[in-house]
């Protein structure tokens, strides 16, 4: 909220999902044109993913995979291309036509979904056998509890939540394990859980958490 003299009171903030929304319908269109998304580059088959990510995520040949914050699609449209039934998510209606129009161009077959994730159970109706999400997620989210609450709604049994993400919550971890190296910031990490093992029917392991060298 501006005061009178026209700064922000961050105090006074609270959260506005039509203003999120707005926004990422406006970048949608910038990173659709931009060298970093590089939508030729997905056009000439490169895979966008991560290569530590398609190992930890493993073998997605005949799996459903559930992509929150999907975007434009192009890490969706990459595991569709490994073998994975897609089904991408974001709540950006431009996000989710480019995504579409550009599945549709590339005869990849994958399905996009407009709808905000907190409510996603209230239009999708199914189980995955992996529900990913990566790199710029969960700080645009207002309520964690209820998000990993959607997440194990989707889950099928025995099926992988697989979540990596950057800034700003990778910073949530600098020093953690490295109080020796006081400068150096984590710029990645990594999560990934299997519905239906471990002590509580989970279980988790932070399976990467990367730091410049
Ligand atoms: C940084 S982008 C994700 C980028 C993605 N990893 C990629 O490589 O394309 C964050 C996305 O989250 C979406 N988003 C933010 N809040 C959301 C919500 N509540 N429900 C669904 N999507 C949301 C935005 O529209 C945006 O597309």
């Amino acid at each position: 909220m501006a005061s009178p003299r026209g700064w922000v009171c961050w105090h006074d903030w609270s959260f506005r999902p039509d203003t999120n929304r707005a926004l990422w319908d406006e970048w949608a269109e910038i990173h659709a044109r931009s060298d970093w998304y590089n939508l030729d580059a997905v056009r000439r088959g490169e895979c966008k993913l991560r290569p530590y990510e398609i190992d930890e995520v493993g073998d997605v040949g005949g799996k459903t995979l559930l992509h929150l914050q999907c975007q434009i699609g192009t890490d969706t449209i990459c595991w569709a291309r490994r073998g994975a039934d897609v089904t991408g998510v974001d709540f950006s209606a431009r996000a989710v036509a480019i995504a579409t129009d550009l599945a549709r161009e590339l005869a990849v077959d994958a399905r996009f979904v407009c709808a905000d994730v907190l409510r996603l159970p209230d239009v999708l109706e199914a189980e995955f056998d992996v529900v990913y999400t990566s790199r710029g997620v969960l700080g645009w989210l207002p309520d964690l509890d209820r998000w990993a609450t959607v997440v194990a709604h989707f889950l099928a049994p025995g099926g992988v939540f697989y979540l990596t993400d950057v800034h700003p919550v990778a910073k949530v971890f600098v020093n953690q394990d490295r109080p020796d190296r006081p400068r150096r910031a984590v710029t990645q990490v990594s999560v990934a859980a299997q519905h239906g093992r471990g002590r509580d029917g989970h279980c988790c392991r932070r399976s990467a958490d990367r730091v410049p060298s």
